[in-house]
């Protein structure tokens, strides 16, 4: 088993969310948890700022991003460029990361247990260093990691508050691609972006002006007053 340490097994020091995401995407390049690498050429482990506040989720590599090692680096992620762009946003300013990090055989579906090992190994962990305030999943197979059942046609560009961020479920990128009438669609859910980070901003914002100080200064020891 594959374990991404929490601290520096020398020093004991918690890890940032920089050297967290390092050691998580040297882990899958090596890793053998599921039979999924056994076609790989290069693990995915995705890539953005550490401390991105939004993170987007797609399915798993293709064909060229298993050949560069980044994610959506080939026709979806063209157009995801592209609609990132219409909203604003610039890629170096999010992270992008994918369910699973190795290439299904011929972009089949990924199975129940790589989306298991893969998700519990590295994607959780990558979500908790980054802490993002917005995910996006793009398709079905990211949405439903957090919204199980849930039809995409139905709740795509909602956002649903799950632990302390919001969710915003899209379609996929390629969606698109094959079906042009998705086109609006996306560009659509991908322009309300910004509002929606600027919204939990404000109400993270607000959450924080009501929290009680953890420790106000009247309450600190005498010695610790001192050293103000
Ligand atoms: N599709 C995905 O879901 N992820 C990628 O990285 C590329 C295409």
């Amino acid at each position: 088993m594959i374990v991404v340490e929490k601290a520096d097994t020398r020093t004991g020091h918690s890890l940032t969310a920089a050297e967290t995401l390092q050691l998580i995407a040297q882990a899958t390049t090596t890793c053998t948890l599921c039979g999924l690498h056994t076609g790989r050429v290069c693990a995915v482990p995705g890539e953005g700022p550490p401390d991105a506040k939004i993170m987007l989720i797609g399915e798993g590599p293709g064909y060229h991003e298993d050949r560069q090692g980044r994610p959506f680096v080939g026709p979806s992620g063209q157009f995801l460029d592209e609609l990132l762009a219409q909203a604003g946003l610039r890629r170096a300013e999010v992270f992008i990361g994918n369910v699973v990090k190795c290439r299904p055989p011929q972009n089949r579906d990924p199975q129940p247990d790589e989306i298991a090992t893969c998700t519990q190994t590295y994607l959780y962990r990558q979500i908790e260093a980054i802490n993002p305030r917005v995910i996006v999943t793009l398709g079905r197979f990211s949405m439903n990691l957090f919204l199980p059942g849930a039809k995409i046609s139905r709740i795509h560009g909602q956002p649903h508050p799950i632990a302390g961020r919001l969710l915003v479920p899209m379609l996929h990128p390629a969606a698109a691609l094959h079906q042009p009438q998705n086109r609006p669609l996306l560009e659509a859910d991908f322009q309300s972006l910004p509002a929606i980070l600027a919204q939990v901003e404000r109400d993270q914002a607000a959450q924080a002006a009501q929290a009680p100080p953890t420790q106000r200064e009247d309450d600190l020891p005498l010695e610790q007053l001192s050293l103000f």
